[in-house]
């Protein structure tokens, strides 16, 4: 596929008016993207698993208009909120050639989050791949040939990188590769594909308690974190080294080795925050905090035969990654040792999912 072949032929005009909804979930990565090209074409491959219950639900009225310019209102948790206006604009700009049909339509873009706002959780993930999504079924409504679910899919992943790159990876579960890498035949730099490969059953139905540690404003957003790459002393390293890892996480996958899944996902957290500390500028998204929880897991990890492990994002809050099957040791862990480190003892429990669905 390349970026042509996501432009469509023609539409039915004769659509008025209408509205869908759709409920899109976060995700969280194994092997992490930092790093882009132009419009998110990543400079090195990732993997993620989707998670299932923290979701942005985003619903769109649309109503025909005479086509001029771009004309659409957006409602965050119930009210009008002008301050996401400007990133959607720029989102209709980059994907106007892809859905054509833009400009025809006045939109009414109503949005909430299922996890606290200002949590410090990335919405760009699940609020970008809603959009898209919505953008998508009613493109499927126009369309005069059929748009079977896979180039659905598809095109949603396709255009919800243009609006973050993240968010390619959130429309389905339950783990999703983006990013050309030779093990993954499939995979590709336009959007995200379903990981297919073989999944051993230890990580089935995989936990991701996400401990709050710092909901304030990120100091160093991901859009700069990502541009520091370029001329980064380590990137051409840190690049090919996501390209192994992600060609290792494949064999792990399959096999269930969980004391070789924990070294890849706790070293990739490891390494995105050392980009950043050594990039230049240079920063630091972990607060103390941080480091007392990441301690507390390897102390415990010690002491029992468990395989509990975390990851990081971009900002300070700990996502703790287990097997189902640690469920009731681990959160009474979390609740005896780890929630005096989370801002007003906030932690929010999810796990593994499918992906998106239309409601
Ligand atoms: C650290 O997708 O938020 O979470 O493409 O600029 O919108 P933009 O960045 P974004 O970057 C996320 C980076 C990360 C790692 C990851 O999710 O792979």
């Amino acid at each position: 596929m390349t970026e042509q072949d996501f432009i469509p032929k023609s539409y039915n005009s004769t659509l008025e008016s209408g509205s869908v909804k759709w409920a899109s979930p976060s995700n969280i990565a194994l092997v992490k993207y930092w790093g882009k090209k132009k419009d998110q074409i990543p400079e090195n491959p990732s993997i993620s698993f989707t998670l299932s219950d923290c979701k942005t639900i985003t619903e769109i009225t649309f109503t025909k208009k005479e086509s001029a310019d771009f004309s659409f209102d957006i409602y965050f948790e119930g009210e009008k909120n002008e301050a996401f206006k400007p990133k959607i604009q720029t989102f209709f700009e980059r994907i106007e050639i892809y859905m054509p049909f833009l400009k025809d339509y006045h939109f009414k873009i109503e949005t909430s989050n299922t996890f606290p706002h200002s949590s410090g959780i990335a919405s760009s993930a699940s609020g970008m791949s809603a959009i898209a999504l919505c953008l998508m079924s009613i493109e499927r409504s126009l369309s005069i040939v059929e748009v079977t679910d896979e180039v659905f899919n598809q095109k949603a992943s396709f255009l919800a990188r243009l609006g973050s790159g993240s968010a390619c990876r959130s429309i389905e579960g339950e783990l999703v590769v983006w990013g050309k890498n030779e093990s993954i035949e499939a995979s590709s730099d336009l959007y995200g594909v379903k990981f297919e490969g073989e999944v051993h059953s230890n990580f089935k139905n995989y936990q991701d308690t996400i401990l709050l540690v710092d909901k304030g404003e990120k100091q160093v957003s991901s859009t700069v974190g990502h541009q520091l790459m370029y001329g980064h002393p380590f990137a051409k390293e840190r690049f090919s080294q996501a390209h192994d890892n992600l060609a290792k996480l494949k064999t792990i996958l399959a096999s269930g080795d969980l004391n070789e899944f924990v070294k890849i996902v706790e070293s990739e957290a490891l390494t995105l925050h050392a980009m950043m500390m050594t990039s230049m500028p240079y920063f630091i998204l972990m607060k103390p905090n941080t480091l007392e929880i990441i301690n507390k897991i390897w102390a415990y990890r010690q002491k029992t035969d468990s395989k509990v492990c975390f990851t990081l994002d971009a900002g300070a809050n700990v996502h703790v990654l287990y097997p189902e099957n640690e469920k009731e040791s681990i959160l009474e862990f979390i609740k005896n040792e780890l929630v005096s480190y989370c801002q007003n003892g906030h932690y929010i429990c999810d796990q593994i999912g499918l992906g998106a669905n239309q409601i």
